[in-house]
């Protein structure tokens, strides 16, 4: 989980970011990840309080909200930042890329304790999108610019549109989410 690790994979993953100063410094969506890191610690020594103030000063200077519960694998960029939102119960596996004003959150309907998605390995929401419900999107998987995904989407799929539909290919498989680390199944 480490800070070169982070840099690394950012510029990898954002063709504008190239300084790793300019990263440091400017990248909203870093700061964002880095706190979630420290009030999702608070938040499994059991200060709830803390955590839940710690993630809302972080929504504050970043513009993104992730909550303290949420369990987030390595190498996540937020790119961008602003106005995304991750919930509660939300699952995102390792080298997951997400974009500004992305909402991983429950539909409203659902009052269990998972409530919100899972994102496998390797996958990338675009921008606007949201991701409603317990449901899964597979490894690799894409989501379109402002898609609204109700459904789990298979690994190595594209879903656009709203409802999404799928844009499927032949490495498409219905069950398989590859989750690297065993802490995050
Ligand atoms: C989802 C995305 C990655 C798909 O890229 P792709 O695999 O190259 O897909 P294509 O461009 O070949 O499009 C395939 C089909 O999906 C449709 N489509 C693609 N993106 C769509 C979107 N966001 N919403 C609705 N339909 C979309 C295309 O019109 C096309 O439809 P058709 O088969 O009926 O002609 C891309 O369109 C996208 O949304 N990128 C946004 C990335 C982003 O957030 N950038 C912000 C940077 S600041």
């Amino acid at each position: 989980m480490g800070l070169r690790s982070d840099i690394r994979t950012i510029k990898r993953k954002d063709p504008a970011a190239t300084s790793t100063l300019s990263i440091l410094l400017t990248s909203n969506g870093m700061h964002a990840v880095w706190i979630y890191r420290f009030s999702h610690l608070l938040w499994k020594m059991r200060l709830k309080l803390l955590a839940r103030i710690t993630s809302t000063i972080a929504r504050f200077l970043t513009g993104v909200e992730i909550h303290p519960a949420a369990i987030i694998g390595k190498n996540f960029v937020i790119d961008h930042g602003t106005g995304t939102v991750i919930g509660e119960s939300t699952v995102i596996g390792y080298n997951v890329l997400i974009y500004h004003q992305v909402t991983l959150g429950g539909t409203g309907n659902e009052s269990g304790k998972k409530r919100h998605p899972s994102l496998c390995d390797g996958v990338m929401i675009a921008a606007g999108a949201k991701i409603l419900g317990d449901i899964r999107i597979g490894t690799n998987a894409r989501v379109g610019a402002n898609a609204v995904v109700l459904k789990n989407v298979p690994s190595n799929a594209t879903a656009v549109g709203m409802p999404a539909r799928f844009i499927l290919n032949e490495n498409m498989k219905e069950e398989d989410c590859s989750l690297m680390s065993k802490e995050l199944k």
